[in-house]
């Protein structure tokens, strides 16, 4: 295979570090990921078109604060520094970067002050997102200001002849207007990187990859009806055949019909197949628990419990597939320097213990990117467009004890709100939505009485990624329609609200 020159993303720690490369990727350029003290021999031997430095948690003038080796802004190659990757290159190259007085999340508005190459056919003001606590105070000698924002003075900063480049904002997330378009800049327009990357170049190399991974052994998969694990099980099934074995658990969390409208959808694609009820079994083991971080847990257990007896069946297997993502593995804090914000119980704890080698196919990938592979394999849309839905299902959308009855409330009260989306053909331009059952009551009045009844909030966010999102502008009269039919339609049920929280500072699922 002849080499491909990439960009490379540094990493500082950013949660963001593979949407960047990815985003990079989509624009048609390879792009990996290094850890921002690799040595700059390994840099160079990779003959990189440009560097992006990542952004990350620390402050540049804090004690221990990772920075790359001087030496980095000799090797020639464009760079560009996204906010803490800015304020790496503002503080080595001898400015000034200080902790703001005001910290600048969310949204920001960008005017553009001097015309650039960075800028190209871009609009003199829109929107970024921002997400930062220091800023560039004083700029590195031979450094200008191109563009700022009300709270940042030095948004974009740069050294045109040395091809050096800073955002204070992040273009990699879709709140950003003009992201993609501003990457492209920077890759094709500053770096004169070449197109050398397509999905179906990835597909034809994993099937290759797995084949020789596996040998003649057997692999075997929990399938959750997913776009993730769907895919990745036909990928495998495409290069092993029969020698996949895929099982689909019913843990009781499950939407209302999902368990056979799964199996129809999974036996379609022609997948090995065996479907277990061990419902009575997750709902026993989740009696009594309200906190989020033990439900997880719990399902998690029982799940790796009841998988591994089925599994234990199949003679040979060595390989335990699984559909993880990017995300999944960033936001279980598989990666260096990030944060832990919740346990996602499809990475970890199941292998070890059943002694298998694990096949992820898509760690590196976002979901869009999945989905995209899904078609070019030929899966029928209904399945790529399935909303995204949590392995510990149910059980973290209700808040509180799961208990048949909250399940029974909440699963009548999702399918309403599904149903009305898929209606009003709002379902497919979504990138998730759901009901989530409140751990409270709510006084009402119904037919003169006074009530004192269960509280639905819904959700409905936008994304590309699960990694940031914002809460979908859904039409007041379908908001209407929704929570009258919620009420009248399902016993239990006296108050309908809707959720308008972004993620960053919320989460997309409640718990
Ligand atoms: P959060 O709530 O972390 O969700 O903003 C991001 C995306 O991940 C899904 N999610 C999960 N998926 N196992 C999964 O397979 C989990 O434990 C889990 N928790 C959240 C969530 O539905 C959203 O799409």
């Amino acid at each position: 295979m002849e080499k491909r020159r990439p960009i490379l993303v540094v990493n500082f720690g950013s949660q963001y570090v593979q949407l960047i490369a990815r985003r990079v990727r989509e624009l048609g350029v390879y792009s990996e990921i290094v850890h921002w003290d690799t040595p700059l021999e390994d840099i160079k031997a990779k003959e990189p078109y440009g560097l992006i430095f990542s952004g990350g948690p620390a402050s540049v003038y804090a004690k221990g604060a990772p920075l790359p080796p001087k030496g980095i802004y000799s090797l020639g190659v464009p760079i560009l520094g996204i906010c803490y990757g800015l304020q790496v290159i503002a503080h080595q190259l001898g400015g000034a970067v200080v902790k703001s007085d005001r910290q600048e999340y969310g949204r920001a508005r960008l005017r553009v002050l001097k015309e650039d190459r960075i800028f190209e056919g871009l609009p003199r003001e829109f929107d970024v997102w921002m997400s930062h606590a220091d800023k560039v105070e004083r700029l590195p000698e031979g450094f200008e200001t191109l563009a700022s924002s009300e709270n940042s003075p030095h948004a974009v900063i740069a050294s045109k002849d040395r091809k050096i480049y800073g955002f204070q904002f992040h273009p990699e997330v879709v709140h950003t207007t003009f992201g993609k378009e501003l990457l492209a800049n920077f890759v094709y327009g500053v770096c004169g990187a070449q197109r050398n990357w397509e999905m179906g170049n990835f597909i034809e190399e994993k099937i290759e990859e797995i084949r020789e991974t596996v040998g003649n052994a057997r692999v075997i998969a929990a399938l959750s009806g997913g776009v993730d694990s769907t895919v990745a099980s036909v990928l495998v099934y495409r290069a092993i055949g029969d020698r996949l074995r895929c099982f689909f658990i019913d843990h009781g969390l499950l939407r209302l019909g999902e368990r056979e409208e799964v199996e129809k959808n999974l036996r379609s694609l022609g997948l090995p197949l065996e479907v277990v009820d061990a419902s009575s079994l997750f709902l026993e083991r989740l009696r009594g628990v309200e906190d989020p971080e033990e439900k997880r847990k719990i399902v998690g257990r029982t799940f790796i419990e009841v998988f591994e007896r089925e599994a234990k069946k199949v003679e040979g297997a060595e390989f335990l597939l699984q559909g993880t993502l990017y995300p999944d593995v960033v936001e279980s804090a598989g990666i260096k320097g990030s944060a832990k914000i919740k346990t996602h119980h499809n990475v970890g704890g199941l292998p070890e213990k059943m002694n298998l080698k694990l096949l992820e196919p898509f760690r590196q990938l976002f979901k869009d990117e999945v989905r995209e592979i899904g078609k070019l394999l030929g899966i029928p849309k209904e399945i790529l467009l399935r909303h995204p839905f949590p392995g510990p299902g149910l059980a973290i959308r209700i808040l509180g004890e799961v208990t048949k009855e909250n399940l029974d409330i909440l699963r009548r009260a999702d399918r309403i709100f599904i149903e009305e989306l898929k209606k009003e053909g709002l379902y497919e331009k979504i990138w998730q939505a759901f009901a989530v059952l409140l751990p409270v009551k709510s006084v009402g009045v119904m037919g003169d009485v006074r009530t004192y009844e269960k509280v639905i909030a819904l959700r409905a966010v936008h994304s590309t990624d699960g990694m940031t999102a914002d809460w979908y502008r859904l039409p007041y009269d379908f908001l209407d329609r929704v929570m009258r039919r919620i009420i009248n339609e399902v016993r239990g049920v006296g108050r309908v609200v809707y959720d308008v929280s972004s993620k960053p500072p919320s989460t997309i699922e409640w718990e």
